[in-house]
């Protein structure tokens, strides 16, 4: 069923041993995939070019879609670029270690597939234990996209991973869920003022003032655009209060059809799971996505949550699910 090699490591107290081997298959040039806060991570040495190619061609991801590069500290961050701006500072210094991307203009060194042919390269310093101390070991900037093949809901769990992709990588480091469950907020931070490329646990209000980004500036942040989030089965979106119904109609017409709602699940209608805000909604979107394909129904009714704070997010990845 699977190649890779599982590093199980407790995601408080990393095992040294577990953490060295994950770091010595990615020196060598291996693809491992790991926790991080937001979702798994599938890291390989982003100054080799062979390695990060692997990442592209294990996740079917289109060579368009450039990588972010994850590191252990600011410092290792602004290495990694030609001109590390007062306004990247800024944003380091209040939402690093976390769920936030800087995308910047690049130095040079790193594989050329990482950056996508834009001459930017995105860098994150991610919050998790596992992923600190694995970043730390291995001594190398990591290019990590999300773990899971292209097109599909993002992992946040070991056992998204291998569903994914444990035929086609080299080591698994198991840390258990992953605590935010949706992605970090990418912004272009190479001017004075942030600007928007992806919606993410970072909301805009935390961020303070945000530029949206133009045409021209999504389309240089091609995951924006690119087929995204979607499980085996239908995704359908009913507004709140109405999902239920929404659902119990599907059914009638002869589907088997799950919910996903603040309410529970009418007769007819399979219970995929509930929750209580948009936060709980943004940590177990993915896992309930996969669990909707898993319980075999063949369209799964998701309840909306309002846009704002974390719900922009929410609703990011809810609209692209839900695409035809
Ligand atoms: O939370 C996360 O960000 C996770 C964990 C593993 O760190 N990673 C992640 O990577 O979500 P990925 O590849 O699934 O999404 C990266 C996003 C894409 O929308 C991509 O287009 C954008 O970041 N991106 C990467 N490099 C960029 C660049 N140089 N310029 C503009 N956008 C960039
Ligand atoms: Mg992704």
């Amino acid at each position: 069923m699977t190649r890779a090699e599982i590093l199980r490591v407790d995601p408080l107290r990393p095992d040294p041993g577990a953490i060295e081997r994950a770091a010595a298959i990615l020196r060598a040039g291996g693809l491992v995939a790991f926790p991080t806060e937001t979702v798994y991570g599938l890291g390989a040495h982003a100054r080799d070019a062979a390695a990060v190619d692997g990442i592209f061609r294990a996740k079917g991801r289109p060579a368009d879609n450039p990588l972010i590069v994850h590191v252990d500290g600011t410092d290792a961050a602004a290495a990694l670029t030609s001109e590390w701006t007062p306004l990247a500072g800024a944003l380091a210094a209040s939402f690093w270690p976390g769920p936030l991307t800087l995308v910047l203009d690049a130095a040079p060194g790193l594989a050329p597939a990482v950056s996508a042919g834009l001459g930017t390269v995105a860098v994150r310093v991610p919050r998790h234990p596992v992923a600190l101390a694995l970043l730390r070991a291995a001594g190398v900037p990591v290019a990590a996209p999300s773990a899971n093949r292209s097109g599909r809901p993002s992992p946040t769990t070991a056992a998204h991973v291998l569903a994914d992709l444990g035929e086609t990588i080299d080591a698994l480091v198991d840390g258990g869920a992953c605590p935010v469950g949706i992605e970090s907020t990418v912004v272009d931070a190479r001017g004075t003022t942030p600007v928007l490329l992806r919606e993410g646990w970072v909301t805009r209000e935390a961020l303070g003032a945000v530029a949206e980004a133009s045409a021209e500036g999504l389309r240089t942040s091609p995951g924006t655009h690119h087929r995204h989030y979607r499980p085996a089965c239908a995704v359908r979106l009913a507004d709140p209060g109405t999902a239920a119904s929404v659902a119990s109609g599907l059914a009638a017409d002869g589907l088997r059809v799950g919910l996903v709602a603040r309410e529970g699940a009418p007769a007819g209608v399979v219970d995929v799971g509930r929750f209580a805000d948009p936060a709980e909604l943004a940590e177990r979107l993915y896992d309930l996505l996969r669990r909707a394909e898993d319980l075999g129904v063949e369209a799964v009714v998701v309840e909306t949550v309002a846009e704002d704070g974390i719900g922009r997010a929410v609703m990011d990845r809810l609209r692209r699910a839900a695409e035809d």
